[in-house]
């Protein structure tokens, strides 16, 4: 990874309120146009919603933030310094904790070693041996799930026996468990039932009381609007700018999402208000 300092580089004067800054980026793969020209600016202890239509580009340009995709054009700044990741190794040991659509979790290992994984505390055996220390990870686990809220039966039971939103939570605890400065979220909530949602926006309120910026992304506006600070818009790769959320109502943020208009039409279609 390579960090240019240069301040004449800044995006604006305003740039040391931004943890993190996407300025002008494109993503093509191939012929196929997943990202164009989008700026996307993160403050210090914000929740930015991130919305849009399936296929909006909105995992390209989280996976974009997280190492995964390198973008053809525009400049990442992490607190006002440039950054190209050459892997998502490379952003997490900034801060950058990523919780991805399927999860990046292992379903037939525990709580404790999900928990742990890739991060497992040892201990040695025999007095030479390293082995992963297995009381201080169910301890730990256990403790610091509870801290958040989490109640699990058992540090050994399986992640696969637990329900999609506690899986869902146990992905976002251990991010801020390992001190992630910056929690992006690709729609933990698409799956989830109401408390499940619920128990996943309380998380993320958490997570922003922490001091932690959270860029949640979401095609639910009911989810987005109660707990995000601000919202950007994708269209088809493009960004249609970013609202505060003193500066526009819920029902403006559904008709600026693609889609939006089709369903107002059908409502009025409905409800016998359709042009004859
Ligand atoms: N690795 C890839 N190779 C080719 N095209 C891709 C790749 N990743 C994404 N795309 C294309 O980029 C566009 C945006 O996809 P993306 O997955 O970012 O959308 P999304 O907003 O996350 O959608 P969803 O809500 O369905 O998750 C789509 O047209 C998709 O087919
Ligand atoms: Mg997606």
């Amino acid at each position: 990874m390579t960090v240019n300092s240069n301040n004449s580089n800044r995006a604006d004067a305003a740039s040391d309120d931004y943890i993190l800054q996407l300025e002008g980026i494109s993503k093509f793969f191939g012929s196929v146009i997943s990202l164009q020209d989008v700026t996307l600016r993160l403050r210090r202890g914000e929740v930015h919603c991130l919305l849009g239509d399936n296929g909006a580009g909105k995992s390209t340009l989280i996976k974009t933030l997280a190492g995964v995709h390198q973008p053809n054009r525009g400049r990442y700044l992490i607190e006002g310094k440039e950054v190209h990741f050459k892997s998502p190794r490379e952003a997490l040991d900034m801060g950058i904790a990523t919780v991805y659509q399927d999860l990046a979790l292992v379903p037939l290992m525990s709580v404790a070693r999900n928990f742990f994984a890739g991060r497992e505390p040892t201990r040695k055996w025999l007095g030479v041996f390293p082995v992963m220390d297995m009381q201080h990870a169910a301890k730990v686990s256990v403790e610091k799930l509870a801290e958040m809220g989490i109640h699990v039966r058992s540090p050994h039971q399986p992640i696969g026996t637990m329900s999609g939103g506690e899986r869902q939570c146990l992905a976002i605890a251990r991010a801020i468990h390992f001190g992630a400065k910056v929690l992006i979220l690709d729609e933990p909530t698409a799956a989830l039932g109401v408390k499940q949602s619920c128990n996943v926006l309380k998380l993320i309120h958490t997570a922003r009381a922490r001091g932690i910026s959270v860029i949640f992304i979401t095609h639910n506006v009911h989810h987005a609007y109660p707990i995000g600070d601000s919202f950007t818009l994708l269209n088809r790769g493009q960004s249609m700018g970013t609202f505060a959320k003193n500066g526009v109502s819920k029902e403006e943020v559904l008709d600026m999402m693609a889609g939006g208009t089709e369903i107002q039409g059908l409502v009025d279609e409905l409800e016998g208000r359709a042009a004859a």
